[in-house]
This record gives C-alpha cells, sequence and structure tokens, in this order.
C-alpha cells in the first residue's frame, strides 16, 4: 500500500542549494490521464536549474514571482507503476518500469503525465533511463531534427562534456558523423570516450576561426553572438542554437539568441535552428531502445542517495559534472 506521505526535495524560494529541504509532503493523487510512479532514480538538469534559481526572471510569471507555487523540484524521473488514473485503460499498468518527465518528480512518488512516460525496457537500469527525458530527449531534437546530421558530415558540439553535450556527441557517432567536441581541458578524455574523434579546449583555443569548418555545429554553452558561431561552418552548413544561460541578462537568459536565429536564418545561406525541446514518451520511448541496443551509453558519472542531493545540485551549478548526475530515492522511505 502506498503510504500518505513521503520524502520530497522542495525548495523553499529561489536561489542555489540553500533554498532546498528533504521535507515529508502528502502524496500526490493521479489525475486521469496520469499515473502514480514510485520514484527509484531522478536526474537534476539544467531544466530543474532554471527552475531552481527561479531564471531567466520571465518564467517566473508562470512559476510564482516571489517563490515556487509547486515547491517540489522535477523533472526527469525513472520508477515503477503504482497505480494508474480514472482514464489509464491501455498503455501502461501497475508494475510497469517506466521513465519521463513531470514537475515534482524529485520525491518518493510522483503523480506522471502518460504523454510523456515511457516503458524501460528490462536491459535499461532505471537510474540509466532517469537520464534520458530531458537532456537526450533535447540532444535528439537537436541531430536529428534540427540539424538533420548525415554520414560522414563533419560535427562540432559545444559543450560537449555536458548533461545534453555528452548525448549530442554520442546521437552524432551514431548517425556516422566525424564529431569534435569543445569543453573544458578537466572534461577531454571523457569526451573523447564518447566517441568524438578531437576535441578543443575552449580556454586555449577561443577564436571559432582555430576550430575548423564544419557541416554542423551545434551550441549548448558558448553563447558568442550567431554570426561569430558561423565563422567555423562550411558554406551551407547549419548552426543549431541549444542554449548558454550566461547571455541576455537575467530576464532572458539566451533565450534571445534563440528568437534571433528564426530572424536571421531566412536571411543567411547558412541554416540557424533553435531547439525548443518537446518532451515527450515516444520519444523517450526511442531513446530507450537505443540504450538497449548498446547505441547510446547514458553517461552517468555517480549517483548519489537523496539524503546528498544538494551535492550533486551544486556540482551541476558549478559545472562539474561529466554528463549526468542521479540522485537515487531507491532506499525505502522512512514511516
Ligand atoms: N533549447 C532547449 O530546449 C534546451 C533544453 C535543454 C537545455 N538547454 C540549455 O542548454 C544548455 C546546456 O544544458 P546542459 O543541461 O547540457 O548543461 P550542463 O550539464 O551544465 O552542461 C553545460 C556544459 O558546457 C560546458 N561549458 C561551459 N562554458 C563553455 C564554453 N564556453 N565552451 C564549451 N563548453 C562550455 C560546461 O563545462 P566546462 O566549462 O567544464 O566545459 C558543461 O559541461 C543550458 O543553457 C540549458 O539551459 C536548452
Amino acid at each position: 500500500m502506498t503510504e500518505s506521505t513521503m520524502r520530497a526535495l522542495v525548495q523553499h524560494g529561489y536561489g542555489g542549494v540553500e533554498q532546498l529541504r528533504l521535507e515529508h509532503r502528502p502524496t500526490p493523487t493521479p489525475g486521469r490521464h496520469e499515473v502514480l510512479v514510485r520514484v527509484h532514480a531522478v536526474s537534476p538538469d539544467s531544466g530543474t536549474i532554471h527552475l531552481l534559481r527561479g531564471s531567466p526572471t520571465l518564467v517566473r510569471a508562470a512559476l510564482g514571482w516571489a517563490r515556487p507555487r509547486q515547491p517540489v523540484m522535477g523533472l526527469a524521473f525513472a520508477g515503477i507503476v503504482v497505480a494508474l488514473g480514472a482514464d489509464v485503460t491501455s498503455g501502461f499498468a501497475i508494475g510497469d518500469r517506466v521513465a519521463g518527465s513531470a514537475t515534482a518528480a524529485f520525491a518518493d512518488y510522483v503523480a506522471a503525465p502518460i504523454a510523456k512516460l515511457a516503458r524501460v525496457p528490462d536491459a535499461v537500469e532505471l537510474t540509466d533511463a532517469s537520464t534520458l527525458p530531458v537532456s537526450a530527449g533535447t540532444a535528439v531534437q537537436a541531430i536529428r531534427d534540427a540539424a538533420r546530421v548525415q554520414r560522414g558530415q563533419r560535427v562540432l558540439i559545444i559543450g560537449a562534456g555536458g548533461g545534453v553535450g555528452s548525448f549530442l556527441v554520442q546521437l552524432a557517432v551514431d548517425a556516422g558523423a566525424h564529431v569534435t567536441g569543445i569543453a573544458s581541458a578537466a572534461k577531454a578524455d571523457f569526451v573523447r570516450s564518447l566517441g568524438a574523434e578531437r576535441v578543443i579546449d575552449y580556454r586555449e583555443q577561443s577564436d571559432p576561426k582555430q576550430w575548423g569548418r564544419f557541416d554542423v555545429v551545434i551550441d549548448t554553452a558558448d553563447g558568442r553572438p550567431l554570426r561569430v558561431l558561423r565563422r567555423a561552418l562550411t558554406d551551407r552548413g547549419t548552426l543549431v542554437i541549444v542554449g548558454a544561460d550566461h547571455v541576455g541578462g537575467p530576464m532572458l537568459e539566451g533565450t534571445d539568441r534563440q528568437l534571433r536565429a528564426m530572424l536571421v536564418d531566412p536571411w543567411v545561406r547558412h541554416r540557424i535552428v533553435p531547439v525548443m525541446q518537446r518532451e515527450s514518451g515516444d520519444e523517450v520511448a526511442g531513446l530507450l531502445d537505443l540504450v538497449a541496443e548498446r547505441r547510446l551509453r547514458p553517461p552517468v558519472e555517480e549517483v548519489v542517495p537523496v539524503e546528498q542531493a544538494e551535492h550533486s545540485i551544486q556540482r551541476l551549478l558549478d559545472r562539474q559534472v561529466l554528463g549526468k548526475t542521479v540522485i537515487s530515492f531507491a532506499n525505502e522511505a522512512p514511516q
């Protein structure tokens, strides 16, 4: 039987890890198109960090101005279905191993919308599955839909050691591309281990003219103007903008570059495409299949118990994580 209260990672305001507490909250009831999942693992990502910081400031209009109206953190999780919403008559059953994304997922239980949920194959660990819904979901949309990477192309991934970047490298290699990654020196060996043929340290080579020319450049971190990054493109190359949080000021945090990409694209010889990730269960299912086929390896650097969640999130804020960090809710919830 499900307990009436559960442990939840709660944020009391916007800021850093000092806002976080592990508290007891009422266990949620699934809505009509939701299932109740006993969470085993969650994987924080830059979306989780944006929710924690309440940034860019504009998102507080939706989240709550002074503090978040929904204080339990989210998004990506994996676990086991323990109850079904009234309208969930097919697709998911009690006992299914699942992964997906939801607000308030960083808790022993989450009421998860089935549209963003996928069943996890037996061959895939739940800790690995928890890394996929947001970071790998963004990466596959960048490689397949935005960049349309083809076999033999030269692809440059900026931010290759990060959560999205480490999946981008692998998916581009899987598509048959020759991949160069840009990362700090501390992450160079890790990026090579993902399949990159070459790694550039952005502190040593900061001018895009030094990087060479690429059919596809995907930026998850650099944040420089589009015209500067286009210097690394071949004549008909494609620039894909995923993100970079340190530009554009606190109100926009880089989202202005996404808008600019759409405005500039019709007027230049290059394709310039912003990525706006859509979370979907079908996408997660496709990624889980790639993991089961061993074509994609969730780059889990560490799994920490929920009592040490602050450590994991602080390392993400400090950009120290190689790939993905996972927080485990697998131990028994205290009564
Ligand atoms: N558009 C969308 O739908 C979407 C979806 C998800 C994420 N995003 C955005 O994408 C960005 C990356 O997200 P993430 O989850 O991958 O973050 P992350 O895990 O923190 O990774 C970012 C990586 O970039 C590296 N980096 C920082 N500055 C760099 C530079 N100048 N050149 C190259 N690498 C640099 C960082 O480490 P080192 O400095 O040690 O190399 C880190 O490994 C964020 O801005 C996020 O908001 C957008």
